[in-house]
């Protein structure tokens, strides 16, 4: 079948290289795609929000199957769009993408579902947010409503610091239209997890665990990024924390998006908090994570075609999800100065090297091609990943690899996956 792939980050690397594996696909394309997505589909220079142009080339192509990775599209309605000119899609429609798309939608939706997660408000009112604040417990956590690039979440320590956050958020826009509306909520600590998961509608099946490093400094210091890397399986995801969680919160979501009219079909992304109290949802994202799916996709056993079509069909509860039993790790190079400002446009040496060792990926997530050679071009430029047997030896495995690529202002974390030492 033809395949079209829709985003141009490492994520979409990492569903290539697992697509590419299926016997069922003859032709793959990647709408924009980047240099490293070549390897296995045609890149065609079609932007994902680009609706028209993507239904006409989807059309054009006779494409048989549409992946949408990003969720900016999954927000704004790329599937719907695409089934209407009667293009097979993976992701959800818009009125299921929502539970990304809104925090407002997403909180309110788990309050009446009784889903465990962090107490709120939601506000539309600047003037009221800032009332509110005035008797509430600190740090206190604010959220612009809607699709922010990861960034439209403040932790604010004191009442002067959430007031200006809501100023930020409400009107000075700092995130747009995401903060037309807000969230307020109850800080919670704990560890973090990440669990995918495909769903058809009706059945849930979760992949194995995940954990990203979202800030850019060595020991969780610095700013926030897109994530700097992940490892694979969590140690923390333990049996009891899964059990509770497949009783209270997964089909308990798939169910509750039913119940709203809002089926949901694709990949439901739970970021979980391991609290005291027991684990609890931070966030849904309706899509796979990135860099999460780097380390997830490379150890599933199924053809990704195969469970992508039982999603659409409805056929999951079919399905037997299997992930290897070892473990992956995930390594971002980066710019340096990232996510400030940083330089790009060097040329990257060494990426061959990859093709020669079995289980290491090197997936790309900003670079380019410039007169016949692979350039960096963007603050996260690649995501190299490794198995091994256990978490440390992936680990050990994938710093070695990061010593095979070379460009200049070659930045990354020294020490992902290494909270796992504490386990
Ligand atoms: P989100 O985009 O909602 O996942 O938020 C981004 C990050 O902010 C999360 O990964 C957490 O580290 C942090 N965060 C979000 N909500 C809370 C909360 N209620 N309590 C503590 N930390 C939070
Ligand atoms: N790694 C977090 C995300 O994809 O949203």
């Amino acid at each position: 079948m033809k395949v079209l792939i829709v985003g141009s980050g490492g994520r979409e690397h990492a569903i290539a290289a697992s697509a590419a594996k299926s016997s069922k696909v003859e032709k793959m394309y990647c709408a924009p795609g980047n240099a490293g997505i070549e390897e296995f589909a045609e890149c065609v220079p079609i932007g994902a929000m680009e609706f028209e142009k993507l239904v006409a080339f989807a059309k054009e192509k006779s494409i048989d199957l549409c992946i949408v990775g990003m969720d900016d599209p999954l927000v704004g309605g790329l599937v719907d769009e695409m089934e209407a000119a009667g293009i097979r899609t993976f992701g959800p429609r818009k009125n299921a993408a929502i539970l990304e798309g809104s925090k407002a939608f997403s909180k309110d939706l788990m309050k009446k579902y009784h889903i465990p997660t962090a107490a709120y408000e939601n506000f539309t009112d600047p003037d009221a947010a800032i009332a509110y604040l005035e008797t509430a417990k600190f740090p206190i956590v604010l959220k612009a409503d809607g699709l922010a690039l990861g960034k439209g979440v403040l932790i604010c320590q004191n009442f002067e610091e959430a007031k200006e956050g809501v100023r930020t958020i409400m009107l000075d826009k700092k995130f747009g239209t995401a903060g037309n509306e807000m969230v307020i909520e109850e800080f919670m600590t704990g560890r973090e997890v990440s669990v995918l998961s495909f769903v058809d509608g009706k059945t849930i099946k979760t992949m194995t665990s995940a954990q990203d490093h979202k800030r850019a400094g060595d020991g969780d210091t610095g700013l926030n990024t897109g994530g700097m890397g992940t490892f694979s399986p969590s140690p923390f995801y333990t049996k009891e924390v899964e059990a509770f969680c497949n009783e209270h919160i997964y089909q308990a979501t798939v169910d509750a998006m039913a119940a709203e009219g809002r089926e949901f079909k694709g990949v439901i992304f739970f970021g979980l908090m391991l609290t005291e109290e027991g684990p609890k949802v931070l966030e849904y994202n309706a899509r796979f994570g990135d860099p999460e799916a780097q380390v997830v996709l490379p150890r599933m056993k199924n053809d990704l075609i195969e469970v992508v079509e039982a999603c659409i069909d409805g056929t999951l509860n079919q399905v037997d999800l299997q992930f290897e039993d070892n473990a992956a790790v995930c390594v971002v190079l980066a710019s340096e100065g990232y996510p400030v400002s940083y330089e790009k446009g060097f040329p990257i040496q060494g990426l061959e090297e990859f093709n020669k060792h079995e289980g290491y990926y090197c997936f790309h997530a900003g670079t380019k091609l410039q007169d016949g050679q692979i350039v960096t071009n963007g603050g996260r430029v690649l995501g190299v990943t490794a198995k091994g047997k256990d978490l440390k030896e992936a680990r050990a495995n994938a710093y070695a690899a990061t010593e095979w690529v070379q460009f200049e202002n070659k930045y990354m974390r020294h020490d992902i996956g290494k909270a796992i030492d504490e386990a």
